[in-house]
C-alpha cells in the first residue's frame, strides 16, 4: 500500500505487517492512502485496486478517472467532524473578540516596563469585541461538520440559520430543531452576522461566496471557511474587508494574497489536525480498504455503492461495471456455461456505476474469468 501523506499509526495498525506492506515508495501498489496530496496529475499504476482518503474532501483525487477504471475511493465521513467543529467555534471566538489582533499588539509592544500597563489600558478600546448570544450564524452545508457547528452554536446562545437543499435524513435527525431553514443562499446571507461554509469543492460550489452574496451581509460581518479555499472568491472577500462589509475572514486556506491581511486569520489547513481525528479517519479508512481488498465489500466509498455480502464458503468474484442492462445476465451466463453454481449474489448501483459480488461453489476457471472481464461495460474484475 502506497502512502502519499503521513497516516496515523493507529490506522496503520489495522493493516497488519504480515499481510500488508505500507510505505511511501511502492512501485505496484494495490491501494493508495492519501490525505491532501494532489493525485490529479499522478500516473496511476495498473496494479491499483482502491484509494483510501482518511478525511473527507476528495477534490485532490481524480474520481472520474478512477471510476472509469472501476477503482473505488473510500473516505471517512464524519470521522473528523468534531475536530473541524472545535476549530470553527474557536474561529468565531477569535473573530468576535479580536484575539489575534490584540495578541499581535501585545507582542509588538515596545514600552518600558513601568509604561507597559498604561499603554495596554489605553489601547484596549481598539479591541472591543462582541458576544455571541443573539447573533445569527448562517451555516452553508449541513453535512457532518455543518450539523455539529450548528448545534454547538445554538448551545452558545446564537441563532442559527442553515442552508442545504440536499440534507440527508440522517443529518436532519442529528440537527437541532432550533436551527432555522434559509430558503436560499441569498436569504441566508441577508439575515446573518456570521457565515460559515461546510460544502465540498465541486464545480457548483466554486466561488459560491462571491461579491454579490457578500454585499447582502450587514456591515462588520464575519466569514469562516474551513471547507476549501476555492469555495470563496478571494478578490471579493478582500473587497468586502476593505468596504467594511466583513470585519474578519477566518480561513484554513492561506494564499499569498490573504496571509498578511490585517483582518484575515489564516490557519495552515488545521481543521482535521487533531490526534483524535487523524486516528478516527485512518482507522475507518484502513478497515474499509482491508474489507474491500480481502472480501470485496464496499463501505463508505464516494464513487461506488455500498455493497456488503457476508463472506460464504464459496469462491468470490467482484466486478465493477457500467450501470447498464444485462450485465448480471452476461456474468451469470458465463458462470453457468462453466457449470459453476452460484452460492450468493449481490448487485448494487450508484449513478452510472454498478458493483456485483458473486460467490460460486468452485474456483473460477481462468477462461471463464477472462470472458467475464472482457464483457463490454466491465471496468474491473477480481477473484478473491
Ligand atoms: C478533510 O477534507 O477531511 C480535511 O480538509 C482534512 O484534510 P487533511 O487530512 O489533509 O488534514
Amino acid at each position: 500500500m502506497l502512502t502519499l501523506n503521513n497516516i496515523s499509526v493507529e490506522g496503520l495498525r489495522h493493516l497488519p505487517r504480515e499481510r500488508y506492506e505500507v510505505a511511501s515508495e511502492i512501485q505496484h501498489p494495490d491501494a493508495i492512502l492519501v490525505r491532501s496530496a494532489d493525485m490529479n496529475s499522478m500516473e496511476l499504476a495498473d496494479s491499483l485496486k482502491a484509494v483510501g482518503r482518511p478525511g473527507v474532501g476528495v477534490n485532490n483525487i481524480p474520481i472520474a478517472t478512477l471510476s472509469g477504471r472501476g477503482i473505488p475511493v473510500f473516505n471517512a465521513p464524519g470521522a473528523n467532524a468534531n475536530a473541524v467543529k472545535e476549530l470553527v467555534i474557536a474561529g468565531i471566538f477569535l473573530a468576535a473578540r479580536n484575539i489575534c489582533q490584540a495578541w499581535r499588539f501585545v507582542r509588538e509592544l515596545d514600552a518600558k516596563p513601568d509604561a507597559l500597563n498604561e499603554e495596554i489600558e489605553s489601547a484596549k478600546k481598539r479591541y472591543v469585541g462582541f458576544e455571541l448570544p443573539g447573533k445569527v450564524l448562517g451555516v452553508i452545508g449541513l453535512g457532518a461538520v455543518g450539523v455539529e457547528v450548528s448545534n454547538a452554536a445554538l448551545s452558545l446562545g446564537m441563532k442559527v440559520v442553515g442552508f442545504d437543499p440536499k440534507i440527508t435524513v440522517q443529518r436532519a435527525w442529528q440537527l437541532s430543531a432550533g436551527v432555522e431553514k434559509a430558503s436560499s443562499l441569498d436569504d441566508l446571507f441577508s439575515r446573518t452576522d456570521i457565515v460559515t461554509v461546510h460544502v465540498p469543492l465541486i464545480d457548483q460550489t466554486r466561488n459560491l461566496v462571491d461579491a454579490n452574496r457578500l454585499r447582502l451581509l450587514g456591515d462588520g460581518s464575519v466569514l469562516l471557511n474551513f471547507a476549501r479555499g476555492a469555495i470563496v472568491d478571494e478578490d471579493a472577500v478582500i473587497g468586502a474587508l476593505e468596504a467594511g462589509k466583513l470585519a474578519t475572514y477566518v480561513c484554513d486556506f492561506p494564499t499569498s494574497g490573504l496571509k498578511d491581511h490585517p483582518r484575515v486569520i489564516a490557519l495552515p489547513h488545521l481543521g482535521a489536525s487533531t490526534r483524535e481525528a487523524e486516528s478516527n479517519c485512518a482507522v475507518m479508512v484502513a478497515e474499509n480498504l482491508r474489507e474491500y481488498l480481502e472480501n470485496g465489500n464496499i463501505r463508505h466509498s464516494v464513487n461506488f455503492p455500498e455493497a456488503i455480502l457476508p463472506p460464504t464458503e464459496g469462491h468470490r468474484l467482484v466486478i465493477a461495471n457500467a450501470n447498464v442492462p444485462n450485465m448480471v445476465g452476461q456474468i451469470t451466463t458465463f458462470l453457468a456455461e462453466a457449470e459453476l453454481n452460484i452460492v450468493d449474489l449481490l448487485n448494487k448501483s450508484l449513478g452510472s456505476l454498478a458493483y456485483t459480488i458473486v460467490d460460486v461453489d468452485r474456483r473460477i476457471p481462468r477462461a471463464t474469468y477472462k470472458k467475464i472481464a472482457g464483457i463490454d461495460g466491465v471496468l474491473a474484475a477480481r477473484e478473491i
